[in-house]
């Protein structure tokens, strides 16, 4: 607990505190925010790579004065150029770097209180549903699965405690599009906030904020990163309001981002929309190939025109990424497919560039209960692809050869 005054004494001390400065970068296009938005050219050297500073503390040029950074966990010029860069890019006025996905997600649900209500899509990813359910439904919180695609029952669902409303979109791994726009007129009816984890898309496709959310998160692992290397998670916020009780919680946790890391990530953002547009052009290339074929029986991706969210994909975000999934004629198939493939590889995660094939039902959603994946559609037939760079026809070949048993 921060003592009485205490917070504004770190408040005056702390740098990028006060949250970004949107006029810094002009009218500029997302292509040129992703590569020279960032903050971080070297004023004294010119240098344009942000520098890392490793440092675990930071000296004070004498009493009550400070250079702005006092002590690694509460704020680090390396991070704080990165924070800036990720806040600038979804729109917001503040971020916050973790050392996972998890990491942020577990700070973040510390601003409820035993008792509160919080209503989340039901198609997430499992790590997430069981960091609500077998940790911080231990706590207190109560938390409720509805099929967010659903406005109506997003509207039952609601109560007089309800606080907030947790969606990603499109959904993982069931690739379903939810309306952004309309769940944030709902939830700001019932005075909560709205959450949405904006991983699948990033900034570069989709920018909540802009269709009412309040905080986005993201596992940055993912796309930001784009190459399988580092973990790491963030926080935005939209309004300066949760500044105060996200810093006091990020640094009284310190599940921070090391300095190396936010460095690295800092630059692998550069190539974000490089990265996405032809893992998108890919994933359309083994979606007319999946689709095409005798032994798969569904495709789900957002850019489909036959998918019943690509009308609202078109309208909430501007492109569809290069997330798909697929159900199989049998589990005998997609084991044997698994064992076959030789350029895609059976892992578990997203966003990077090699192409990686997923079975949800028993790596990254194990922790959903049975029930719930019947519902959803994760079973023992369906593979979740994320969609690389490398050539499609290496790519299809490989999958053909695969399913070909
Ligand atoms: C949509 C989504 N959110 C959050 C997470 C958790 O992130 P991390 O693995 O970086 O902790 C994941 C991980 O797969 C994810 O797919």
């Amino acid at each position: 607990m921060v003592q009485d005054g205490a917070f504004d004494d770190l408040k005056r001390q702390i740098a990028g505190l006060e949250g970004i400065d949107p006029a810094r970068h002009g009218t500029w296009a997302m292509d040129t925010r992703l590569v020279r938005g960032y903050g971080g050219i070297d004023g004294a050297t010119g240098a344009l790579s942000v520098p890392i500073y490793p440092s675990a503390t930071f000296a004070h040029p004498g009493y009550d004065r400070s250079t702005g950074f006092m002590y690694g966990r509460c704020g680090n010029p390396t991070r704080l150029a990165l924070e800036d860069s990720i806040a600038m890019l979804e729109g917001g006025c503040k971020a916050w770097a973790f050392s996972s996905g998890m990491a942020a997600l577990s700070t973040l649900l510390k601003l409820f209180d035993p008792g509160d209500h919080i209503i989340v899509g039901d198609d997430l990813y499992g790590g997430t549903y069981r960091l609500m359910d077998q940790v911080y439904a231990r706590f207190g919180l109560e938390f409720e699965y509805i099929d967010a695609t659903d406005l109506s029952q997003v509207r039952r669902a609601l109560r007089p405690n309800t606080r907030a409303l947790f969606v990603e979109t499109p959904t993982n791994p069931m690739m379903k599009v939810v309306d952004l726009a309309g769940l944030s007129v709902l939830i700001k009816e019932a005075g909560g906030l709205f959450i949405v984890d904006n991983t699948l898309l990033t900034p570069y496709f989709q920018r909540p904020f802009e269709q009412g959310a309040d905080i986005v998160v993201h596992s940055a692992t993912k796309y930001l990163c784009g190459h399988n290397d580092i973990l790491c998670g963030l926080v935005v916020i939209r309004e300066p309001a949760l500044i105060e009780p996200l810093f006091m919680l990020s640094m009284s946790e310190g599940g921070m981002l090391s300095p190396h890391d936010s460095w690295l990530l800092q630059r692998s953002i550069k190539t974000l929309g490089l990265r996405l547009e032809k893992q998108q052009q890919n994933a359309f290339e083994l979606v007319g190939f999946l689709k095409a074929h005798p032994r798969v029986k569904a495709v789900h991706y957002v850019g489909d025109p036959d998918h019943p969210g690509y009308g609202l994909s078109k309208k909430q975000a501007s492109g569809f990424g290069g997330m798909v999934s697929f159900s199989l004629e049998s589990p005998q198939l997609l084991k044997s497919c698994l064992g076959r493939l030789r350029l895609v590889l059976y892992a578990e995660s997203l966003g990077g560039v090699e192409t990686l094939i997923t079975y949800p039902l028993e790596q990254t959603h194990g922790a959903v209960p049975e029930e719930l994946r019947e519902r959803l559609g994760i079973n023992d037939r369906l593979l979740r692809l994320s969609v690389g760079i490398e050539d499609p026809r290496d790519l299809i070949e490989d999958l053909d050869q695969a399913l070909s048993v």
